[in-house]
């Protein structure tokens, strides 16, 4: 049963203020978490509470601590930790908001998740045991190597370039691979006279490269570099964060290509560059709320997984929404999008009934906690996005995959390698 609850005030790796918190059970066991952050957040997003004066810029989370420590303690108090829905269904219930505004998504997802490790512990399971929903799966990982926007200073537009290691045979393998495409991809920056050493915010690299194909042919160069194969080896992966690209007239501005799109030619150069390169993801493709423009997408982008972020926000109506609208066909799961693990890991579920992939990412704004890598193990995600191999509150998921792997043995642990890619459309 929840003993006690102690949170405070700690930074996340862009040294913003987040909430930390640990959950103290009667027998004693502990568990302990602390809270990530984005920073191209959607608009259907529970939201952070953030206190808004003259501390960190207006971003400390005080009165979040603040919330943990009384009302959501009060909430929580003698609820057994291993009744994951009980417990946030009771902090659902004090916060009264859909977006858990009131008290802070912040403040009831480090409950949440401290919950989730105390009750392993108390179990004597390792975490990704005691959450499994079958036996444990290692993710295909996406590796960050080239960054743009939000989390770039806007050096390019699209946010994300990312490597998919589809043709290495276990986990251990693809997160070599995808440290020697980075490698590669900074040498042949390198030689077109940009800095390598600077990184963005989740550890890759960045250049205010002429245009955004430009970036892709930089990481198929990359890839090649690395002594791999651009498709059958290493996919590549973009997250265009659209959202952020939308201007007031409802086109797409593409900075660094000096272009304003419309949703149909916005596809259109879409399909283009699925057609020249070996995309075989592609997340945020259009705003957040356009439903018409992703079916669009959807239908024509054939082949390629559709992932949504922005658009779903791990939240299940919307998932649900764009199931039966065939919107998508993978969902990326946030946990602190949506604010505890039980609407998280029921957004995991409906997406496997309904055969879309799941990719169970961090923020752009982390920490040094590794929970993330076992709910991907755990839940069988079968995909996970955390960010490029270097920076350590990046490496400390990888790390922890790495170690699963070396301990249940890569013979004996299922990897969900390239398989995991949009399983309805293979
Ligand atoms: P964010 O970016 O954490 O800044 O929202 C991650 C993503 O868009 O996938
Ligand atoms: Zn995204």
């Amino acid at each position: 049963k929840i003993k006690s609850v102690l949170a405070w005030e700690a930074l996340d790796s862009r040294g913003t203020p987040t909430v930390a918190c640990q959950v103290t059970l009667s027998d004693g066991s502990c568990g302990e978490a602390t809270v990530p952050a984005g920073a191209s957040t959607g608009r259907h997003e529970a939201k952070e509470l953030r206190d808004g004066d003259h501390r960190y810029e207006g971003r400390g989370v005080g009165k979040a601590v603040a919330n943990v420590n009384t009302v959501l303690f009060e909430a929580v108090r003698g609820l057994s930790a291993d009744d994951q829905h009980a417990v946030d269904s009771a902090m659902r219930a004090e916060d009264g908001t859909s977006d858990l505004s009131k008290l802070g998504a912040n403040a009831v997802l480090a409950i949440s998740i401290a919950t989730a490790l105390a009750s392993a512990n108390s179990r004597g399971l390792p975490l990704y045991q005691s959450e499994a929903l079958g036996e444990p799966l290692l993710p295909l990982p996406m590796v960050n190597i080239i960054s743009g926007g939000a989390h770039a200073g806007r050096s390019i537009d699209v946010q994300d370039f990312l490597a998919v290691p589809v043709g290495a045979r276990r986990f251990s393998e693809a997160i070599e691979w995808a440290a020697r495409v980075r490698a590669g991809t900074a040498e042949e920056l390198s030689s077109q006279g940009w800095p390598t050493s600077l990184v963005a915010d989740e550890g890759g690299l960045s250049a205010t490269l002429p245009s955004n194909r430009s970036a892709l042919d930089l990481l198929v160069k990359g890839i090649e570099r690395a002594g791999l194969r651009p498709g059958s080896d290493v996919g590549i992966a973009i997250d265009i964060a659209a959202t952020q690209l939308l201007a007031t007239d409802g086109r797409y501005h593409l900075a660094a290509d000096e272009r304003h799109l419309g949703p149909e030619e916005f596809i259109d150069e879409l399909h283009d560059w699925c057609r020249h390169y070996p995309i075989v993801s592609l997340e945020d493709a259009l705003g957040e709320d356009d439903w018409d423009g992703w079916a669009e997408a959807t239908k024509r982008l054939q082949g390629v997984q559709i992932l949504g972020d922005d658009l779903f926000t791990t939240h299940i109506k919307r998932l649900q929404r764009g199931i039966d609208e065939s919107v998508a066909n993978a969902v990326l799961v946030k946990p602190n999008q949506i604010g505890t693990l039980t609407d998280a890991l029921d957004v995991v579920k409906l997406a496997q009934r309904a055969g879309y992939a799941t990719v169970l990412s961090a923020r752009s704004g982390e920490t040094e906690d590794n929970w993330l890598a076992d709910f991907a193990v755990g839940w069988r995600t079968g995909q996970i996005k955390v960010g490029s191999t270097m920076r350590s509150e990046r490496t400390a998921k990888w790390n922890r995959l790495l170690r699963l792997e070396a301990e249940l043995g890569a013979d004996n642990i299922e990897y969900a390698g390239a398989a995991a890619i949009t399983p309805s459309i293979q």
